[in-house]
């Protein structure tokens, strides 16, 4: 296993159930490092830029309606497989196919509002990462 960092997102339906704690302590329980976090509220922009692998798909505007909702809380996770490790504690995109006691089997209600995005391979991880913290070898130095 590698050791990689990740990005990760508490989308808005969770910071809106103020589990924002109870989420992190399940990256920090499964040895995953909070490197770099931010609270902010996405721009349109910002949600169609990050989401634009999805432009073409029929969910995508409601997707982007959703990610600038309310405040997300956006962080850079590190650790031993870190990318692989995050989705497994998120479980699957739909809750309801989630596996009992992932993020999203806990806190999310639905596949369109489902409590958390993880990048899906460390490529994207290094893309998603710069994308919201361009200046993180500053803090890691
Ligand atoms: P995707 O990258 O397939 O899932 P994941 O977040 O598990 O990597 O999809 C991105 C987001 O798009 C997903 O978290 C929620 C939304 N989405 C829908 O709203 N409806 C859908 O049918 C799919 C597949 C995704």
């Amino acid at each position: 296993m590698a050791f990689e960092r990740t990005l990760s997102i508490i989308k808005p339906d969770a910071v809106a159930k103020n589990v924002i704690g109870k989420i992190y302590s399940r990256f920090e329980d499964a040895g995953l490092k909070i490197v770099a976090a931010r609270m902010t509220h996405l721009s349109r922009e910002q949600a169609e830029q990050f989401y634009s692998v999805h432009k073409e798909r029929p969910f995508f505007k409601a997707l982007v309606d959703f990610m600038i909702s309310g405040p997300v809380m956006i962080q850079a996770l590190e650790g031993e497989g870190a990318v692989a490790k995050n989705r497994d504690l998120m479980g699957a995109t739909d809750p309801q196919k989630a596996d009992k006691g992932t993020i999203r089997a806990d806190f999310a209600d639905s596949i369109d509002a489902n409590a958390v995005h993880g990048s899906d391979s460390s490529d994207n991880a290094r893309i998603e990462i710069g994308f919201f913290f361009p200046e993180i070898d500053i803090y890691l130095r």
